[in-house]
């Protein structure tokens, strides 16, 4: 159990390391904080600093949310407690320490940390992403869509996680609450691929 908690805290410090804050500041760009969504997370780095900043910042937060989460698994955590781990880190992401407890949205980092369940999740995971995200050009559309089908897939292939995917789904979509209200008023900005 010694090692159940500090992995919970490992994935918690590890979540809460903003890349959006800190990759745009290292590129010289805007706070995401503080223009588009005005959420620090890979989309919105895309709107305010481009897309190689965005690409950084994605691979960054999935990496966040999978290795403390596979690491864990390694160590030979399994089950709720994994669960936990992996909730962690993006309670981390989304209440980060180091930034007055004021992050993001978690949808890479939830990606990571249910990466390690297996790759046909993850597969399908991401595939229900790209497709969603092609047809429509939502970002927000794509991530609740994927994380409303999270447990369900998840029910099929490993039921055991079923609970904890379907938590971590719940909190990230509570955090997309101001996207839900755009997308139904017609308001949410689209992602148009353009030129740096
Ligand atoms: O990854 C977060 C995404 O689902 C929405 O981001 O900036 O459009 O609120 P944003």
């Amino acid at each position: 159990t010694t090692w159940i908690v500090f992995y919970i805290i490992l994935a918690y410090f590890a979540g809460a390391i903003s890349s959006a804050i800190l990759i745009c500041k290292l590129f010289n760009k805007p706070d995401p904080r503080s223009q588009g969504s005005k959420n620090p997370g890979a989309t919105n780095v895309l709107r305010v600093a481009g897309k190689l900043p965005a690409i950084l910042v994605l691979v960054f937060d999935v990496l966040k949310g999978a290795l403390p989460t596979y690491a864990a698994y390694i160590h030979g955590i399994d089950g709720w407690a994994l669960g936990i781990v992996g909730i962690c880190a993006c309670l981390g992401h989304m209440y980060p320490v180091y930034f007055k407890f004021s992050g993001g949205k978690a949808v890479a980092t939830a990606l990571g940390a249910m990466f390690p369940i297996g790759w046909p999740l993850a597969l399908s995971l991401l595939g229900t992403w790209l497709i969603v995200f092609r047809l429509s050009a939502y970002s927000s559309l794509a991530a609740i869509i994927t994380l409303l089908l999270a447990p369900v897939y998840t029910h099929f292939y490993k039921p055991e996680f079923t609970l904890a995917v379907a938590m971590l789904s719940m909190l990230i979509l509570v955090k997309h609450k101001s996207n839900i209200s755009r997308l139904i008023r017609g308001e949410e900005k689209a992602i148009k691929s353009k030129k740096d």
